[in-house]
């Protein structure tokens, strides 16, 4: 299995989450690099997974393999804070915003999801990937912690393993910091 971000969504340069934008111009950039780059490795018999959401859906767009869309894979449900930014949240919702920072793993947002309900959404999707040959997977921030939580071996997710697995997912990015996220070096882990 190949693991890999979506590529720098119009949301992404706003700093607002979930929604379902499309890439930026950027993202795109990004899209034809791991197109190519996914290209050069020959990976063979390779099938590609994105979520439903347009971000992940527009970055598999040029890779030559078949394609499956996977509803489980969508971003966490950020519920009523949904296209907000995480400033506006922490202004309207505060006590929310910080009841998240105490502990992000177990905090479901309002009409959403926390990351222990995604955990449980992913389950079918990481029993299928255990069955499946080459597949590349384009998901979320969210998601990928999730996954990679599992596939690297690493004790169940939790607020101490949510920073590392922050990196891990951004690849070539630093925890809370999106200003290399136009390196246009694909970070795909492979398992
Ligand atoms: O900011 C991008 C994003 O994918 C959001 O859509 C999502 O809510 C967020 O990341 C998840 O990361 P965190 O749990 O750190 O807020």
């Amino acid at each position: 299995m190949f693991c890999q971000q979506h590529g720098e969504s119009i949301h992404n340069t706003e700093g607002r989450i979930g929604g379902d934008a499309d890439l930026s111009a950027r993202g795109r950039q990004f899209s034809k690099a791991l197109a190519n780059y996914i290209k050069e490795q020959k990976i063979s018999k390779l099938r590609v997974w994105t979520s439903w959401l347009k971000r992940t859906i527009q970055t598999a767009e040029g890779i030559d393999a078949p394609q499956e869309r996977w509803k489980a894979l969508n971003e966490i449900d950020a519920g009523m804070c949904e296209e907000m930014t995480y400033a506006e949240i922490k202004e309207k919702f505060p006590s929310d915003f910080a009841a998240r920072d105490q502990n992000k793993f177990s905090f479901r947002y309002t009409r959403g999801e926390s990351y222990e309900d995604l955990v449980a959404r992913l389950e079918p999707v990481i029993m299928e990937l255990e069955r499946q040959g080459n597949v590349l997977l384009i998901a979320h921030q969210a998601v990928l912690r999730c996954l990679l939580a599992y596939f690297l071996d690493e004790p169940p997710i939790n607020k101490d393993t949510l920073p590392v697995l922050c990196w891990v997912t951004w690849g070539y990015n630093v925890v809370g910091d999106s200003g290399d996220r136009d390196k246009l070096s694909p970070s795909t882990k492979c398992f």
